[in-house]
């Protein structure tokens, strides 16, 4: 008999299975709970709560480590692609170099757009957040393929998979292109995945499009950085909105609009508009102790995970990432020195050391954006393009699960019990 707990309730005790992983905490079996105490459990926001098993990546929150498939982000970061991360995210194995060669060349053919869909761009006021042409534009995919909509069958879904990460770039692009009145540039099939989201990004059909090799390491390791992170909460509504069986390219939508959100993705637009509100180093005191007063709803964008309780490893690269870009494009910000003097700061507070805030994935990655060329209206959509391989990965998990059933949380319910109707005379 494996480890138990027992639980007392109203005098009766059950015992419930702990479930042990390969690494981390273990879980307790509370699946028979509701059907032998009547009662359900309570986290709202899920803090205490495991939603699924996973064997994609493990992350431990005091330790500061994030592992892809069990290889460390810091690793595959320095050594790995974007494109042979996606392999092994979906696959579980990093690919030797003819598996890497067919998986670049599958995703290269599934880049370009179905001519119709620039029709929806033209539907939005020039000044869209790209984040609303993306859930847009990604939602109406699910339009487009009547070819691959049986998800129960694999090769359905290894094809939505494809479609979905080879299309983000051109997507994205477009909406960038869109937002700056430019025309859309096509995919060029003889450059890499990166590279040719930078030309489809900045390139103009005037002019030959030069991809800056230093420029295309960068932008393809902030997409690696990106890739997965856990159940997270826009992987939790893909696979929520998986879990009813709806089709793959609906649900990544979804995952797009939670990703939105300034607590979330939408973190790192919000961080560098913070960088810029705060400006010089002189001001960085007056926005600590804003995001310590309780009374004020201003946070310290970029600052502060539920898992992380340490330094996120990813900011750990972006920051060193930063210097990189500076380096090959001869450029500096100031507002580089403001965040690494907002970062020293804010470290040596105890409001910060105890409870645990330090800088995550967001709060370079704006700097390292904005010097390639990127307005930060774009930042968010990135975040997106990078986090699709895992979306689909985690979703792929889930639809292949025998055992996976439709997710369906209970409530603690605190409003009115039944009462009768009063005709509106009598009230
Ligand atoms: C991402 O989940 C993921 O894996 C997400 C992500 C991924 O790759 O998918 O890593 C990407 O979303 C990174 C996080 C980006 N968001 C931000 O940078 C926004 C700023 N950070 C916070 O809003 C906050 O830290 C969260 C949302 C990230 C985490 O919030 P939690 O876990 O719900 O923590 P909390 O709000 O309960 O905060 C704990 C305490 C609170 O104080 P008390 O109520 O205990 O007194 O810390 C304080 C908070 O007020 N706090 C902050 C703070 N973050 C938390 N105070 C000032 N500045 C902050 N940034």
């Amino acid at each position: 008999m494996g480890d138990q707990v027992k639980l007392n309730a109203a005098g009766t005790e059950y015992d419930y299975p702990v479930l042990k992983g390969s690494v981390g905490p273990d879980v307790i079996d509370i699946r028979k709970l509701y059907a032998q105490t009547g009662k359900f459990t309570y986290d709202p926001g899920f803090t205490s709560t495991a939603s699924c098993e996973s064997a994609l990546t493990y992350i431990d929150g005091d330790e500061g480590v994030l592992l892809h498939r069990g290889y460390p982000i810091g690793q595959l970061a320095e050594n790995s692609s974007f494109m042979e991360t996606s392999y092994l995210l979906l696959n579980g194995e990093l690919p030797n170099a003819a598996e890497l060669a067919t998986f670049e060349n599958t995703i290269t053919r599934h880049t370009m757009l179905h001519e119709q869909l620039a029709n929806f761009y033209r539907g939005f006021r020039r000044d869209a957040h790209p984040m609303a042409i993306m859930c847009g534009v990604v939602g109406a995919l699910s339009a487009f393929y009547h070819d691959s909509t049986d998800i129960s069958d694999p090769e359905h879904r290894k094809i939505s998979s494809h479609r979905l990460i080879a299309k983000m770039p051109t997507i994205a692009a477009a909406a960038y292109k869109y937002s700056v009145g430019q025309p859309f540039v096509y995919p060029d099939n003889k450059l890499s995945y990166t590279g040719n989201f930078l030309r489809m990004t900045f390139g103009v059909p005037a002019e030959e499009y030069e991809v800056i090799p230093a420029v295309e390491k960068a932008m393809d390791r902030i997409f690696i950085l990106h890739a997965d992170h856990e159940q997270n909460a826009s992987t939790s509504t893909v696979r929520l909105a998986g879990s009813s069986g709806a089709n793959p390219f609906a649900c990544i939508a979804a995952g797009i609009a939670c990703l939105w959100g300034p607590a979330h993705g939408g973190a790192n637009e919000a961080a560098l508009n913070m960088l810029k509100e705060i400006g010089t180093p002189d001001k960085i005191q007056h926005y600590i102790d804003r995001a310590k007063d309780k009374n004020d709803p201003f946070r310290l964008m970029g600052f502060g995970h539920r898992v992380y309780k340490n330094y996120d490893p990813r900011a750990t690269v972006m920051q060193k990432t930063v210097r990189e870009v500076f380096d090959a494009l001869k450029v500096t910000d100031p507002l580089f020195e403001t965040a690494l003097r907002l970062e020293e700061i804010a470290l040596s507070d105890p409001y910060f050391a105890e409870k645990k805030l330090f800088p995550n994935v967001d709060f370079y990655s704006g700097i390292i954006l904005s010097a390639i060329g990127f307005p930060t209206t774009m930042f968010t959509a990135l975040f997106a393009l990078a986090r699709t391989v895992g979306w689909v990965a985690q979703w792929n998990e889930m639809i292949s699960d025998p055992g996976q059933k439709i997710g369906r949380p209970r409530q603690l319910y605190t409003g009115p019990t039944q009462r009768d109707y009063v005709a509106i005379g009598q009230r």
